[in-house]
């Protein structure tokens, strides 16, 4: 198939669609759940500097090469890897980029889908006003009471990935550009609200030095690879999400500055989710590395303590659904994107995506209760799928993007496409790309391996 000037999926409706819908996509579950609950299980601090180190050295410029690469192609990144390995007479293996991609995204789309599940439950539950005077204790038990059910985590995992495919089977553009623009402002609104209700904590200073004083005690080599995989995961970097969207992003307009706004929103909403949880977590003698329940354990102690909390809560929970909905669009666009190219309806092809990772995603609703027990190496199914993701896929996928773009495309060819005017950022950041992004993650991989 031959892309035109536009591609057959059609394009953003400005430079700053492309921002919104970028930003909708990294602005996710990752920010606000994942990443307190990963920094509470390693340790704090020290933790927080690699990821930011790992954003700044690998995320940003890989972002940058990946909306290059799909704004070349304009196809599906499947397919666009497949013509501009050919282009650029890279070798074939290439081409797998798109390949890995697909495969992470329906992986990802499978457990996503269940954690946003859970945001649902948590709407539900703040409406009806069973976060009313809550104590920690309480909402421990009401968290803990929403696992060990799988009938109703597979109830709210069905609602959360019929939500996604409706949306995109409408086509990603008239689905997703109205509802991004209106909520995630609001999103950042909600979000320094509790920033200043955690200010009045007792817990917020612990907060901050927890999160910002770096301890290098607590740091492991896994630890480390988990860094660099969270700055990935939380960039939608290394499966295609970005370059899927870089595909419908106008010619004109230069990555520079936009993806440098994606990255520094991206990173602002996690630090600020990171402030606000740990002041309750201080405030409440909690523990910070409780895992994946952090999040739904501490912000309803919050809401409950604030005037009108019910609300609040209801409308903080309805925007972090919302925030998951935007990002779970971006994980299964590359290959609902590939399907269509391939003639099938968009229609067709989303049922068929959302449908397998909705079977996938059985395994991790599984994994909370039934399944708890049943671990390989050490980790559930959940575990195991998010760590093979985050922790190895992503990083990989992104190394290559670096090297294909930094080694394979010609100085030329590169700012054609990416139009950086000034000369010394484009050489830094192509200097990124051949040298410091790809060995960073290369050292990370064998640091975690044990291997130094
Ligand atoms: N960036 C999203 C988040 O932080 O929640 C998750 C994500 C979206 C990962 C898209 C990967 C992806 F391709």
């Amino acid at each position: 198939m031959k892309a035109d000037k536009t591609g057959m999926h059609g394009v953003w409706a400005s430079r700053w669609t492309f921002i919104l819908a970028a930003t909708g996509s990294a602005v996710g579950l990752g920010n606000i759940w994942k990443f307190p609950y990963i920094t509470g299980e390693n340790g704090g601090g020290a933790f927080v500097l690699v990821y930011l180190i790992c954003i700044l050295t690998a995320g940003i410029p890989v972002m940058m090469a990946e909306v290059l690469l799909g704004r070349k192609g304009r196809m599906s990144p499947i397919n666009t890897m497949k013509e501009l390995a050919g282009q650029e007479k890279a070798p074939q293996f290439f081409q797998g980029i798109g390949w890995m991609g697909a495969i992470s995204g329906f992986f990802i789309l499978s457990f996503y889908s269940v954690i946003a599940g859970w945001t649902l439950y948590y709407v539900v539950k703040m409406i009806s006003g069973d976060f009313s005077n809550v104590t920690a204790d309480g909402a421990g038990e009401i968290f803990g009471g929403l696992l060990s059910d799988p009938l109703l985590l597979t109830l709210l995992h069905t609602i959360f990935m019929v939500m996604t495919g409706v949306v995109i089977a409408r086509g990603v553009h008239k689905g997703l550009e109205d509802g991004v623009r209106t909520m995630m402002p609001l999103l950042f609104l909600m979000l320094i609200l509790l920033l200043g209700y955690s200010l009045t904590t007792s817990g917020f200073s612990q907060a901050a030095a927890f999160l910002f004083s770096f301890d290098f005690e607590h740091l492991t080599g896994a630890s480390v690879v988990e860094a660099l995989g969270h700055s990935f995961f939380t960039l939608s970097l290394g499966m295609g999400a970005i370059m899927a969207y870089g595909a419908y992003m106008p010619k004109q307009a230069s990555l520079g500055k936009t993806i440098l706004a994606v990255g520094f929103l991206d990173t602002l909403v996690a630090l600020v989710a990171g402030l606000i949880v740990f002041s309750i977590v201080f405030t409440n003698g909690l523990e910070p590395g409780a895992g994946p329940g952090l999040m739904f354990q501490t912000l309803p102690l919050a809401f409950s303590a604030l005037p009108g909390g019910q609300w609040i809560g209801t409308a903080f929970f309805i925007l972090v659904a919302i925030a998951a909905w935007s990002s779970a669009l971006s994980i299964a666009e590359p290959a609902v994107a590939w399907a269509v190219e391939k003639g099938w309806s968009r229609g067709m092809a989303t049922f068929a995506v959302c449908g397998f990772a909705w079977v996938l995603g059985l395994g991790t609703v599984l994994s909370f209760n039934e399944w708890s027990d049943v671990t390989l190496w050490g980790k559930t199914f959940f575990d195991s799928l998010d760590f093979l993701t985050a922790n190895i896929m992503l990083p990989l996928g992104g190394m290559l993007i670096a090297i294909f773009v930094g080694w394979f495309m010609t100085a030329e060819s590169t700012n054609a496409e990416a139009r950086i005017k000034n000369p010394t950022v484009f050489a830094i950041w192509r200097f990124m790309l051949k040298f410091v992004s790809p060995l960073a993650v290369l050292a990370i991989f064998l640091h975690g391996l044990k291997v130094f």
